[in-house]
């Protein structure tokens, strides 16, 4: 068995800084080029070793569970045609080794709630968190580096990248001692502080791999930032029971919950697209600004 078997993929948000495209369609499923958020980021975890997927979903996101559900009508019209490639294309979305667990956040409560909605299903077996609106293009992919990283340390894991001072106060910003040059020992771990109050300048993406033993951490945090239940508050008070890492991942984050970053993801992904690529740059080229 992997070392690390289980992801959370917390899906349930609104979407509103995408609005109006995410009025009546998930956020994670907006494309980027020719393929959904969502499926970025359970590729990723497959890339990791990972089988189990379990979506924290809420209300108005079917889409989801359609996705890697089997499509029959597509597929059975795909297979009439002959359209081979396709028709794989389509199956390789859900391999038959992985297995998707759909579970319901009833309340939009915060990050750290919605990752408590899991522990039902992950029991007592360390795991990772996939935030897909941050897109990350790493080689080996980003939470293969932190499987890895898990394997030497056994111990909860995130990812971090160093940002401007003004954007503290979007990210959980940690702070440590160096262990290496790619690793921190954290003591800190505030949610979204302004530039003033921040520990460091050191901001946690969307990739987590934590212990069981952060989901007593947040069912007993109050609500934090925002009147939420903040997976960041969770994890600082594990720090006081447990090692936690921070890794300073080798790739490159998209923040796609914001439209620069994901207009920057989709030409940046279009130019390094097998069949578009080429004919992608002698566009942009073309063009006058
Ligand atoms: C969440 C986390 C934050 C983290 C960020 C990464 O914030 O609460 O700690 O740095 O994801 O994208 P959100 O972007 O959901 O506001």
């Amino acid at each position: 068995m992997a070392l690390i078997n289980k992801a959370i993929f917390p899906v349930a948000g609104l979407g509103t800084r995408f609005l109006p495209a995410t009025k009546a369609q998930p956020k994670e499923m907006l494309p980027v080029v020719d393929k959904p958020l969502i499926q970025y980021a359970v590729e990723e975890a497959y890339a990791a070793g990972i089988r189990q997927m379990i979506f924290v979903n809420g209300r108005n996101k079917r889409a989801i569970p359609d996705h890697f559900d089997t499509a029959f009508e597509l597929e059975t019209e795909l297979e009439a045609a002959g359209k081979k490639e396709l028709l794989a294309m389509v199956h390789s979305i859900k391999p038959d080794d992985m297995e998707c667990v759909y579970i319901r956040q009833p309340k939009a409560l915060g990050l750290g709630h919605a990752v408590l909605c899991a522990q039902c299903v992950v029991v007592n077996e360390p795991f990772a968190v996939l935030l897909a609106d941050d897109l990350m293009v790493g080689k080996p992919p980003v939470l293969k580096q932190m499987v890895d990283q898990f394997s030497e340390w056994q111990a909860s894991i995130l990812a971090v990248q160093e940002v401007p001072a003004e954007h503290t106060k979007r990210y959980g910003i940690v702070a440590g001692s160096p262990i290496s040059d790619r690793l921190m020992d954290l003591t800190h771990m505030v949610e979204k502080p302004a530039p003033e109050d921040a520990p460091s300048r050191l901001a946690v993406a969307g990739r987590y791999i934590l212990t069981p033993g952060v989901f007593r951490e947040i069912a007993t945090q109050p609500r934090g930032v925002g009147g939420e239940i903040q997976l960041t508050d969770g994890i600082a008070a594990l720090m006081r029971r447990e090692k936690v890492f921070a890794y300073r991942y080798e790739g490159k984050r998209y923040d796609c919950g914001s439209k620069e970053g994901f207009l920057q993801a989709n030409v940046e992904l279009a130019l390094a697209h097998p069949e578009l690529g080429g004919s992608f740059r002698e566009y942009l080229r073309g063009l006058e600004f």
